[in-house]
């Protein structure tokens, strides 16, 4: 091989690597397919699939009862799914345990905000940093620059940079919202799923959620649950709708809102 076909090799090479990488973005981070699980024989969440891009913000609704916060405890190991299958960026995560699907990349946010409140927001964020030791052993654990630039940056993200040095506790209920979605921010999740996020906030601190999900929403994918049609419609690049545990539609907000199926189950009749 001469020097030139050696080169067209290395380029057909790079050209070859490019686009198995633009390929694999391409694909759905998420990939749940045909889940099931039954508790006691009543099928919470009956054979649902869904693909969720890279880079994309879904949000989930459906009348109280229909499977939204079941389906999010089996994509993080909470809840074993009977049937189905779920894929992080092609791993299956049905058979790992909770413990190892957070470490493959997956944050999840429960309903209510869990902080430790007699902790600072600082060391709040500072204990979420992935290094498999407990809160005691990292508060003992010297800080260093980066972690400091780290607890910045993601306290600048949450708008509490001003709160840094304050007792957890002594926050409103939005902020330790907004805190409990920095501590999952400190472990950069591939994917993260939040359970209606906006509970309890005041309509300007919605504004700033929706905001905030925006912005984390590039180069990961967010799953949220969510009731409020208005922060639906201002956040979602694409809503999906569960009822009674089945897919019922799935689109952007508008199209969604002005289907008549999904109408009739909010309206009841
Ligand atoms: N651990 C469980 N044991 C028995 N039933 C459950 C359990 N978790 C959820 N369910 C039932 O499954 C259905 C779906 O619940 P859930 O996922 O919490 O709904 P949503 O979040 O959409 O309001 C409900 O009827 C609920 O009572
Ligand atoms: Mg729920």
């Amino acid at each position: 091989m001469n020097g030139e076909q050696t080169m067209e090799a290395t380029i057909a090479a790079y050209r070859g690597m490019a686009m198995e990488a633009s390929q694999s973005r391409e694909q759905a981070a998420l990939s749940v397919r045909d889940l099931s699980v039954s508790f006691d024989g009543f099928k919470a969440v009956d054979g649902v699939s869904l693909d969720i891009e890279h880079g994309e913000l879904r949000v989930v609704i459906g009348p109280n009862g229909a499977g939204k916060t079941t389906l999010l405890d089996m994509i993080c190991g909470k809840t074993r799914p009977s049937s189905g299958s779920v894929q992080l960026d092609g791993v299956e995560l049905t058979r790992l345990s909770d413990f190892e699907i957070v470490r493959r990349g997956v944050g999840r946010k429960f309903q209510n905000p869990s902080v430790y409140e007699d902790l600072t927001v600082e060391e709040n964020l500072e204990i979420s940093i992935p290094q498999g030791r407990g809160p005691i052993a990292c508060l003992l654990f010297k800080r260093d620059d980066s972690v400091r630039s780290r607890i910045r940056e993601v306290a600048q993200e949450i708008f509490l940079e001003q709160h840094l040095s304050r007792r957890a506790g002594a926050l409103s209920h939005g902020q330790k919202q907004w805190l409990e979605i920095g501590m999952l921010l400190m472990q950069k999740p591939r994917l993260l799923l939040l359970d209606e996020p906006v509970a309890g906030m005041s309509p300007g601190e919605r504004e700033k959620t929706a905001e905030l999900l925006k912005k984390i929403a590039k180069g990961r994918a967010i799953v949220v649950i969510e009731h409020d049609m208005d922060f639906v419609r201002s956040i979602a690049h694409k809503v999906t709708v569960l009822h009674q545990g089945r897919l019922l539609a799935e689109g952007p907000a508008e199209v969604v809102q002005a289907d008549p199926r999904v109408i009739e189950v909010y309206l009841g009749h």
